[in-house]
This record gives C-alpha cells, structure tokens and sequence, in this order.
C-alpha cells in the first residue's frame, strides 16, 4: 500500500459542454505516463462525454463534482451513483465547502453519500476545511476533525482505505491567499494522525491527502513538495490547460 498522488480539477460551474471538450482533450494529449493520476472533476452534463475522452487514456480519470445519497427514485434533480457509473465516472466530490455553505450538506449526510459511493463501487474525495474565523481563533484542527469523525469515521478499515482526503481552507478557495507551505503541511500531517489514530498508521501513511485553495503553476511545486501533501484539489487554474498541466508536473 502506497500513497497515490493525484492531481485533480474542479472545474465547478464552468464551461459549456464544447469547452469542457476541448480542455479535456487537451489535458488528456498533455498527461504523460509518470505524471500523477489526473482527474477531471466535470459538471454533470459533460461526464458523459468527458467520460469517453477519458476512456482509453492511462493515468486520467472523471470525477462528478456530487451525487445523491439515494439510489433511484422521486427525487427531482438529484443524480444517482448508478448514473455517474453508467457514464465512466470513477471519483466523487463530496463535502466541497461550496457544497456545505451553499446548499447546507452538513455532516450527517455526507457519511450517507459516503456510502452511497463506496457502496456502489465510485471513489470519494472527501474534503474538509475551517473558514477563516475557526483558523483566526485557532480551532481548526478541532473544526476538521469533526468533519472526519462525522462524515467518515464510521467507515470500516476496508472502506477507508479507497478514500481521498482533500484539506481545502475555505479562506483559501478562490482567493488568491494560499495557505504557505508550512500551514499546509501543518494541517496534513494532523489530519494524517487522526486517521492513524483511528485506522491505524499503515492505513494513514497510505491515505493520499490533497491540499485544495488557490493552487497554481507558482506555488504548486512548494506546496506539492510538503511530506504529507499528495497534490491537488484545484479550482479556477484546471480551467486553463496551460496552468493545470504546470500544476501537474509540478512535483
Ligand atoms: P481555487 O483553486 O479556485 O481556489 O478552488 C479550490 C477548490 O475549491 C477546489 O475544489
């Protein structure tokens, strides 16, 4: 068992189904075979289509930005586990900050879609992060660690093994502030003892960790480069093939 590192987009509401075409293309002529696996987090409409782009290249794969918690049924606008599989989709976001502050997922649900998607054979990329009033009062270990004990540590060892952790200071999304190095790596490498000291320390070492807020070709390197930072969660850079493919080969 090894860390994975991964370099991952998400591309949250943005570009029309022909742009998101081209930059996948784009980011699927650009992957090499010793780059980090690379995943394209697309809006649902484009999965289908990103999904076939995807298919047959080594090292990238699709992930859906969320999904419902339910398997089928009267549920107007939600989509299910089994559509996201039906259409190549391998990796799923849940628990993005925009996710719990917008549409108020709070933790309780987020260990339901958790197992949705580990029921239903996805991979979820887990993210956790304080806003910056919890980070000035110094309570952001305490404020992550609830979001793990409550969204994902009811899962069996054989279960957590297959999750990725993304750590995204909401103070950092989408701000241009990024956390420096020596935050960033502070933060993982608490978050890499908790898991120790609920899973154990092969399953913690073994658990990839993404560092997510204001990742881009400049400062992706310092902070990939941090011990117990495994890459990426990116925003607004995997919207430009140029920059994401930087961040990619930034290790
Ligand atoms: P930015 O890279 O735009 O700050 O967004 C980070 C993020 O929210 C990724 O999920």
């Amino acid at each position: 068992m090894s860390r994975q590192l991964i370099v991952a987009g998400n591309w949250k509401m943005n570009t029309t189904l022909k742009e998101g075409e081209k930059l996948a293309n784009a980011i699927v002529k650009k992957s090499k075979a010793n780059d980090p696996l690379v995943i394209m987090a697309a809006p649902f409409t484009h999965l289908q289509s990103i999904g076939a782009i995807v298919k047959d290249a080594k090292g990238v794969e699709v992930a859906a930005q969320n999904c419902s918690n339910e398997l089928s049924g009267a549920y107007t606008g939600e989509v299910s586990v089994g559509m996201l599989k039906s259409v190549g989709v391998k990796y799923v976001i849940l628990g993005h900050s925009e996710r719990r502050q917008y549409f108020k997922e709070g933790n309780a649900l987020l260990a339901k879609k958790t197992n949705t998607v580990l029921g239903n054979g996805l991979l979820p990329i887990f993210c956790c992060g304080e806003p910056l009033s919890v980070r000035k009062a110094g309570n952001h270990a305490r404020h992550v660690s609830k979001q793990l004990r409550e969204g994902l540590f009811h899962l069996s060892k054989k279960d957590f093994e297959k999750v990725v952790v993304a750590y995204e200071p909401i103070w950092a999304i989408g701000t241009g502030v990024t956390a420096s190095p020596e935050q960033a790596q502070e933060m993982h490498d608490k978050i890499r003892k908790m898991i120790a000291r609920k899973y154990g320390d092969k399953i913690a070492d073994a658990t990839t960790i993404l560092y997510g807020g204001s990742v881009k070709p400049a400062n992706a390197k310092e902070i990939f480069s941090q011990p117990d930072v495994d890459g990426g969660l990116v925003g607004g850079a995997s919207l430009k093939a140029t920059d994401f493919s930087q961040i990619i080969k930034a290790r």
